[in-house]
C-alpha cells in the first residue's frame, strides 16, 4: 500500500466559493473524499493537507512521517512564484505529480510559466476535480511500475 501525500496550496481551501466560473463548485473536502474513495483500488492511501503558507508546504514535503511514496500537489499560485517549493520537491526522492483544476496555459501570461513542473514527473491540468483523480492514477501507475522493476 503506497502512501500518497496530497498537498493543496494557497486559496484552495476556498474551492466551491472561489471564482466558480474558473474553479467550479466542488469543495476541497469533496475532492479529498474522491481521492480517498479512489485510492484503495490503486493500491494507495492518501493523506491530504492544505496550507496558505509556502513554508508549511515545504515543511510537509520534507517532514511527513511515515515518508510518503509519492506527492500529488496543486501548488495554487505558488506554481508561478515559488522556486523554494520547486527546490523542496527536487530535494526529496519521492516522485511528484502536479495538478491544476484550470488550464493555466490558456489563462493570463503570468500563469503560463510553472516553476514547479521541472521538478515533477508530469502535470495534469484543465480537467477540474478530475485533474486530481487523473494525477493520482498516473502517480500510482508510476509507483506500481517502479516497484515491479525492483
Ligand atoms: C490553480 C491555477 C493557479 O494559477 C491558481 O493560482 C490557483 C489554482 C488551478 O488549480 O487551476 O490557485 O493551481
Amino acid at each position: 500500500m503506497h502512501k500518497i501525500l496530497v498537498l493543496h496550496g494557497p486559496n484552495l481551501h476556498a474551492l466551491g466559493e472561489r471564482e466558480p466560473s474558473i474553479y467550479g463548485r466542488v469543495t476541497l473536502a469533496e475532492i479529498d473524499q474522491r481521492l480517498k474513495d479512489l485510492a484503495p483500488e490503486l493500491g494507495c492511501e492518501v493523506e491530504c493537507r492544505q496550507s496558505n503558507h509556502e513554508g508549511v508546504l515545504i515543511d510537509a514535503v520534507y517532514a511527513s512521517q511515515p515518508r510518503p511514496s509519492g506527492i500529488l500537489i496543486n501548488p495554487g499560485a505558488l506554481t508561478h512564484t515559488s522556486l523554494a517549493l520547486r527546490d523542496a520537491l527536487a530535494a526529496v526522492p519521492m516522485p511528484a505529480v502536479e495538478v491544476h483544476l484550470s488550464n493555466p496555459a490558456t489563462r493570463e501570461p503570468v500563469r503560463q510559466r510553472s516553476l514547479i513542473s521541472g521538478a515533477v514527473l508530469g502535470v495534469v491540468q484543465g480537467f477540474g476535480p478530475d485533474s486530481y483523480l487523473l494525477g493520482l492514477r498516473a502517480l500510482a501507475g508510476h509507483l506500481a511500475g517502479s516497484s515491479s522493476h525492483g
